[in-house]
């Protein structure tokens, strides 16, 4: 499997609509001028895409550098279906929906289509208003998250064990370092598949 992909630029977001969201990084824009349009990519999995159905107004945060790795955590790593994402994280009311405070600025979205692919919905959405709300730091990219992925995100279990997990398929290995010619007992991908949770 190529990971060139890995070398496409993309940033973190935090998706929200009513009822919750996610973090998203497969954001793009389309078209440029006074209401843009921008496609997001989100899993068939993940209850978010659930509400983008449900729901036409979505809100998009652009987040920085600094953001505080727990709203990465709670957005990224788990889900509505089962966990509270808002809990300790402080937010703004933006008609209604929640809109993390802790983001460069957010863009209101009003969704206009919704392309089904097996896995995904690119859903295809104008921007119709944007607001900054911190000008002092500068947006986060994929990469530098990945770089930076253990000073964002806790990598210990309550045992203060390692955690990797493979990024195929999930599976999760407790240690510090993986043994010599690992492999995924589940897909049977190699160690390079492996991250630190
Ligand atoms: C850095 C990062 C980028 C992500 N990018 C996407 C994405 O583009 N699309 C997506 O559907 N999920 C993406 N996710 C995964 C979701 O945020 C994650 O599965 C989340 O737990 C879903 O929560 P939900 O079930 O409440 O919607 C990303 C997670 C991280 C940490």
């Amino acid at each position: 499997m190529s990971k060139m992909y890995y070398r496409i630029s993309q940033g973190v977001y935090v998706l929200t609509t009513f009822g919750g969201g996610c973090i998203v990084d497969a954001v793009s824009q389309i078209s440029s001028g006074e209401n843009p349009l921008i496609s997001i990519a989100i899993m068939k999995e993940n209850y978010t895409n659930e509400l983008a159905h449900n729901n036409t107004k979505l809100i998009l945060s652009v987040l920085g550098k600094k953001v505080d790795g727990k709203l990465i955590e709670n957005f990224g790593y788990h889900s509505m279906k089962d966990f509270n994402k808002f809990e300790g994280i402080e937010t703004m009311d933006v008609d209604g929906i929640k809109v993390p405070l802790d983001s460069l600025g957010y863009m209101e979205l009003e969704v206009e289509e919704r392309i089904e692919n097996e896995t995904h919905t690119l859903i295809i959405a104008r921007c119709q208003n944007g607001k900054t709300l911190n000008e002092d730091d500068e947006e986060l990219t994929y990469q530098f998250f990945r770089k930076h992925k253990e000073e964002y995100i806790k990598t210990k279990n309550e045992e203060g064990k390692t955690v990797w997990v493979c990024t195929v398929c999930g599976y999760t290995y407790e240690g510090e370092e993986l043994p010599e010619g690992f492999t995924c007992p589940v897909c049977g991908v190699d160690s390079s598949y492996f991250e630190k949770k």
